[in-house]
């Protein structure tokens, strides 16, 4: 009985952060404080969030903590009481947000206000304290610019600049409008704001910046109830707002695990140390609503949040180990990690695949520039020391070395620095198994125009090599320098004689009926067909057989293989066809 209490007791305090699970503060309370920011302040973290007694809304709360895991509670910063409606007599705060006048001196809290009926006066109000913990005061609550604002947050810019960031248009938009100098109003002189997603009815808004970039979390428009994330950026934050992918890539990422953003917050200490805040809302009650921790990675140069049952500020230790060489060098050891999933190419159980950072798995890949040609490497698996070959442009796999063009691999530029990583011999590109960038994915080969998910990025370890240049991915420099590679590489591709063309005009067209059965037809075809089976995900020849052209040939695979996905290579005399088919 002791024995299993201490050993509980000893895991809860290496991890005590436990995502979706009742938070108690220094006394044993459940910590009240959704929709929440943390601020960090003289050493210590200030968590303000909705306190709610039932689905009352009773005011900001208020908790300081100087290790991120335990919480004092400091009572109310701001009460409900404070801002009350004047005809209603009630008033509901949500969502606040507390930010620094560096000019005034001044705490600046800003709430989404309603009038304690409904959603229907869709306003902020600001409040004010000289300490960040309060008491804050009331300032005044106003639609910014007219415009209705439901889900809100503020953002404070290196510049000292603030903005305004509010759901609009009956949350179809989102707002951003300049703050006045004091924080106190938006700018009138004149008036400084943009709406961006338009259309795309994001709330819960989040926003942060890394180096020259703006990145925001969002949910959908479902109320109480969870939806995807959807994450956003831009180099300008009153320009136009890029969408991206959902920031969660795990179990229940359809649901953001059960969470709608609310902050993010950057920790010191690490470069890539970033923390996403989320509520778990109880419809309900709202007040036994639960919060959704996470660590957030910009390794990817996107934000990705993975799950985590239980954690510590431990897993950000090595958060700075991999990073973007300024540039490639020829012979030098790379890995590559996948944009949209934050995950390495690495090998495990013969399958090229994506994981999470794992040093048995993750592939580490010498790159030697190939002779002659440019933007053009082959990659050596160190391990084994074979080479990543393009199976026929469906699938790729390791094999040892040869002349062939098939081991040859061009890297093709996109802005944010990372890369279509694409065959010579066929044009294709690296890609996943259909949508899903989950832990274990194989990886294939696709057509080049085929946008979704194929960008990976080159990293490094910077614990092997300490003293090699690190790219500033975030910055505008960057991006510029990589828009003048692509323009580059345009000039290239053009002056090549042929990129990217599989054998075509073999006179044979393979399908397949998804039951076992391939169906090779070769009636246009004289003499002998032989029909190859790869493992996609490996690479391995599985079956073979041949017949006699100028017929249509069932092949049944059934015999063979077990379910999964396999590339057909069918070749004759007058060339190859290829075809990727699912046996299920
Ligand atoms: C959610 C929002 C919450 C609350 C709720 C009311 O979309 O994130 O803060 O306003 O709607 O239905």
């Amino acid at each position: 009985m002791s024995l299993s209490l201490m050993a509980f007791g000893s895991v809860q305090s290496a991890n005590p952060i436990v995502p979706g699970e009742t938070w108690n503060d220094t006394r044993g309370a459940r910590i009240n404080a959704h929709g929440c920011c943390v601020v960090k302040h003289d050493g210590a973290y200030y968590w303000f969030g909705e306190n709610r007694s039932g689905m009352t809304s009773m005011g900001v709360s208020c908790y300081r903590s100087t290790d991120f895991y335990s919480w004092e509670n400091l009572g109310l910063a701001f009460k409900t009481s404070q801002a009350l409606d004047p005809e209603t007599g009630k008033g509901t705060l949500e969502r606040p947000k507390v930010i620094y006048n560096d000019k005034t001196g001044k705490w600046v809290m800003y709430i989404h206000w309603e009038d304690g009926t409904g959603y229907g006066k869709a306003r902020v109000c600001v409040a004010t304290a000289d300490n960040i913990e309060g008491p804050y005061e009331f300032s005044s609550t106003f639609r910014p610019n007219d415009h209705d604002s439901r889900d809100q947050t503020v953002f404070k810019d290196t510049d000292g600049k603030a903005y305004h960031f509010g759901s609009t248009d009956m949350n179809t938009n989102m707002n951003v409008a300049l703050l006045s100098e004091d924080y106190l109003t938006t700018e009138q002189n004149p008036v400084t704001e943009t709406k961006i997603l338009l259309g795309l009815q994001y709330e819960a808004p989040a926003i942060f910046k890394v180096g020259d970039i703006y990145y925001g979390l969002f949910s959908g428009c479902t109320g109480w109830n969870p939806n995807p994330g959807h994450s956003a950026w831009s180099t300008e934050i009153m320009g136009t707002w890029n969408t991206g992918e959902n920031f969660t890539v795990d179990n229940e990422k359809s649901t953001t695990y059960r969470s709608q953003s609310t902050y993010v917050l950057k920790l010191d200490g690490h470069d890539n140390a970033y923390v996403y805040m989320g509520d778990r809302w109880n419809s309900s009650n709202v007040e036994t609503s639960t919060y959704v921790w996470l660590p957030l990675s910009m390794r990817s140069g996107y934000p990705v949040v993975k799950w985590l049952d239980r954690w510590d500020l431990s897993v950000f230790d090595d958060a700075d180990r991999f990073k973007r060489p300024a540039e490639i060098v020829s012979g030098e050891t790379y890995y590559f990690i996948e944009a949209n999933s934050d995950r390495f190419m690495s090998l495990s159980n013969n399958q090229i695949c994506l994981k999470n950072d794992n040093e048995a798995e993750n592939m580490q890949l010498r790159f030697v520039a190939v002779e002659g040609k440019q933007y053009t490497y082959k990659m050596q698996e160190v391990t084994s020391g074979k080479y990543l070959e393009d199976l026929f442009g469906k699938t790729l796999r390791l094999s040892a070395e040869s002349d062939s063009e098939s081991q040859q691999w061009y890297l093709k530029q996109n802005e944010d620095g990372t890369y279509r990583v694409c065959g010579v011999t066929s044009g294709n590109c690296l890609t996943v198994s259909g949508s899903s960038t989950s832990e274990g994915v194989a990886l294939y080969l696709t057509e080049p125009d085929d946008e979704k998910f194929q960008k990976f990025g080159v990293y490094f370890d910077t614990y092997a090599r300490p003293d090699e240049a690190v790219a500033d991915m975030f910055s505008a420099e960057y991006r510029a320098a990589n828009r003048q590679i692509m323009a580059d590489q345009e000039e290239y591709e053009a002056g090549l004689s042929s990129v990217g063309l599989v054998a075509a005009g073999s006179g044979m067209n393979i399908s397949s009926t998804g039951d076992g059965m391939v169906i090779v037809d070769a009636a246009g075809v004289d003499g002998m067909v032989s029909v190859n089976v790869f493992e996609a995900a490996s690479g391995r020849s599985v079956c073979s057989e041949t017949f006699p052209g100028g017929e249509s040939s069932q092949v049944d695979l059934g015999n063979c293989v077990a379910p999964g996905v396999y590339v057909v290579v069918a070749t004759a005399s007058t060339g190859s066809a290829v075809e990727k088919v699912i046996i299920r």
